[in-house]
């Protein structure tokens, strides 16, 4: 019987790259998105079914999770794969932005692994792969600290869950790519002042490299994740924290190996001179 996979977020970017590969791999695929209506290209799959999920509302994640088990008969995959970054100077973020980031990035994961638990409890098998980030690991951009803060809670979340969810069997695995191709960069809030001006410098710079970021070839670096996310459903890695890109291996090195200072330092001099 064709196994089934379970995705948040699939309307664009990873989400969408995942669904394909896994519905081209025979699996049965359940896409879930905030708007299903406007899909047009996942609808060409038998194995896809799309369902609307909204990750910020719990009762929607239950349902999406409901449908998907009477739809498929089982899932045996979640990955947690919505997300969205807040940019810019803390200072002059606002509160509901700040909410924002943590209700997706956060509280939307908690929400699709409390609907998923009751199935993966009562078989007593299930993987969660959860995609963090390099900024879930280790600062990397300046003006992500919103971000940072969202990625470090994921990881925190995920390794936090072990001990209660390694006697039922359930599998938990974190996803930590660097940059790739997708929209991302476009759906970024990036919060700006027009009067103040002390974080002008800075956020010049990160600016520039977002902008660059979205004008990526459209899934560039992408299918490497996708092939990790594949091991990891498949059982042919069962690693806790999987590193997926050249420049998150560098970040992540580099962290480990030298003193914070020195690390916050380095990377400091390429944004704030
Ligand atoms: N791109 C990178 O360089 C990079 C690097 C490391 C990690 N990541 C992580 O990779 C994951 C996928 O991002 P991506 O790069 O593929 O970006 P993306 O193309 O912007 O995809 C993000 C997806 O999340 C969905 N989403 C946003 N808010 C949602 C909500 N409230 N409920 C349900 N879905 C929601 C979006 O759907 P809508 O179309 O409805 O907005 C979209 O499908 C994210 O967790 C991101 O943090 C990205």
């Amino acid at each position: 019987m064709a196994k089934t996979i379970f995705i948040t977020g699939t309307s664009t970017g990873l989400g969408k790259l995942t669904a394909i590969h896994f519905a081209n791999k025979g699996w049965n695929v359940a896409a879930t998105m905030r708007s299903p209506e406007k899909e047009k290209e996942l609808t060409k799959f038998s194995n896809v079914k799309l369902f609307k999920l909204d990750v910020t509302q719990a009762e929607t994640a239950t349902t999406a999770v409901n449908d998907a088990i009477t739809t498929f008969g089982n899932v045996d995959v979640v990955v947690n794969n919505a997300g969205i970054g807040m940019y810019g100077a803390l200072e002059l973020t606002n509160d509901a932005d700040i909410e924002k980031q943590f209700a997706v990035n956060v509280k939307g994961v908690i929400n699709v692994i409390r609907a998923v638990l009751p199935h993966f409890r009562a078989k007593r098998a299930g993987q969660i792969i959860n995609i963090s980030s390099l900024m879930g690991v280790s600062t990397a951009l300046p003006l992500g600290s919103l971000y940072n803060m969202s990625k470090f809670a994921l990881e925190g979340l995920t390794e936090g869950l072990t001990f209660e969810l390694k006697p039922l069997n359930i599998g938990l695995h974190l996803v930590e790519p660097g940059g790739f191709g997708s929209s991302f960069g476009e759906n970024v809030t990036f919060s700006k002042s027009e009067t103040i001006k002390d974080y002008d410098l800075i956020t010049g710079k990160v600016s520039a490299v977002l902008t660059a970021a979205t004008s990526a070839e459209p899934n560039s670096n992408a299918q490497p994740i996708v092939d990790e996310i594949y091991k990891l459903a498949t059982g042919k890695s069962t690693a806790f924290r999987t590193v997926v890109g050249k420049d998150a291996k560098m970040v992540v090195l580099l962290r480990k190996m030298l003193p914070i200072k020195t690390f916050l330092n380095l990377l400091g001099k390429k944004f704030l001179s």
